[in-house]
């Protein structure tokens, strides 16, 4: 595997790929790798000759009030792990290759970014979107690999990609989950053993709700019911909805079509995300 930490070290690496006729997939993530990113990896490969994983902790998407430098960082682990997944290129910029001095320019997609997380980490989309694009057109990548975990933010690169005419396919992928539920993050290791302990009632709540919901059980009580548990199990719920998967919009009814249950909620000091299809 070869490291690049310059944009001209990245260049004549894809170019070399390029001109061998391989065609270059990205997987764009934020290091701390767990097998959730490592399941991008290999999907990626399902769809490519050549796999780039950026690591990248982008403080762009990070508000004043969230602590970028709490982030968790493990080069040397994820490198270790990356190879041993076959990826051939990592992708590490420095904040300054990324943001030279004067930077300026910015990516705001509307839409997608309306509400949920948009909401509650104003700016954090730009951050991402911004990011996003310029690794697209660092890397030159032909399809790029996104969790659906984080299916917000899924919606958003892909509305993205499609608005700026950007030659790249977005590739979701299924989210990978521990055994007791629970989708894996790198926030998690930041649980405490009882909250880590509690953490699967959440995903066991949305697995509920979203059963209710596709055998005719009606959406805003359901949700409400489960909203009502989760508080009483000591979780702080943001929001348990039912969306429209591709627009986010909220559902008060099922419809045919892609539908998502989305839920955020603090357990602790630690906020959890997770989302699940209905039907
Ligand atoms: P990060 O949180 O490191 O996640 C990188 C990618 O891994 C994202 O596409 C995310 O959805 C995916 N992912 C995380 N946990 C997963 C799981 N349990 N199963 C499947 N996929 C999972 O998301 C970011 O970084 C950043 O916002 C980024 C897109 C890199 C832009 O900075």
């Amino acid at each position: 595997m070869e490291t690049c930490r310059t944009l001209e070290g990245l260049r004549a690496a894809t170019a070399k790929l390029r001109a061998e006729g391989r065609r270059i997939a990205l997987v764009p993530t934020m290091g701390a790798l767990h097998d959730g990113h490592i399941a991008l990896v290999a999907a990626a490969r399902e769809h490519a000759d050549a796999v780039i994983t950026s690591i990248f902790v982008n403080p762009l998407q990070f508000n004043p009030n969230e602590d970028l430098s709490r982030y968790p960082r493990d080069e040397q682990g994820d490198l270790a792990k990356l190879r041993a997944a076959g990826c051939d290129i990592a992708w590490l910029p420095e904040v300054k290759v990324m943001y030279p001095p004067g930077a300026a320019t910015v990516i705001d997609v509307a839409g997608p970014t309306a509400g949920w997380e948009g909401d509650a980490r104003p700016g954090h989309f730009r951050g991402v979107a911004t990011v996003c694009a310029k690794l697209f057109l660092q890397t030159g990548a032909e399809v790029a690999a996104f969790g659906e975990k984080d299916w917000q933010q899924l919606q958003v690169v892909t509305r993205m990609a499609a608005d700026l005419d950007i030659p790249i396919r977005i590739l979701p992928v299924p989210t990978v989950r521990e055994a007791d539920g629970i989708a894996m993050s790198s926030r998690n290791r930041f649980l405490t053993d009882a909250e880590r302990a509690h953490a699967p009632r959440l995903i066991e709540a949305m697995r509920r709700a979203a059963e209710a919901i596709a055998t005719g059980a009606p959406v805003a009580a359901t949700l409400a019911a489960e909203t009502e548990t989760l508080k009483a199990q000591g979780f702080e719920p943001d929001y348990l909805a039912l969306i429209d998967g591709p627009t986010l919009k909220p559902l008060q009814a099922i419809k045919p079509g892609p539908m998502r249950l989305i839920a955020a909620a603090r357990l602790g000091s630690i906020r959890l995300l997770d989302n699940i299809p209905v039907g």
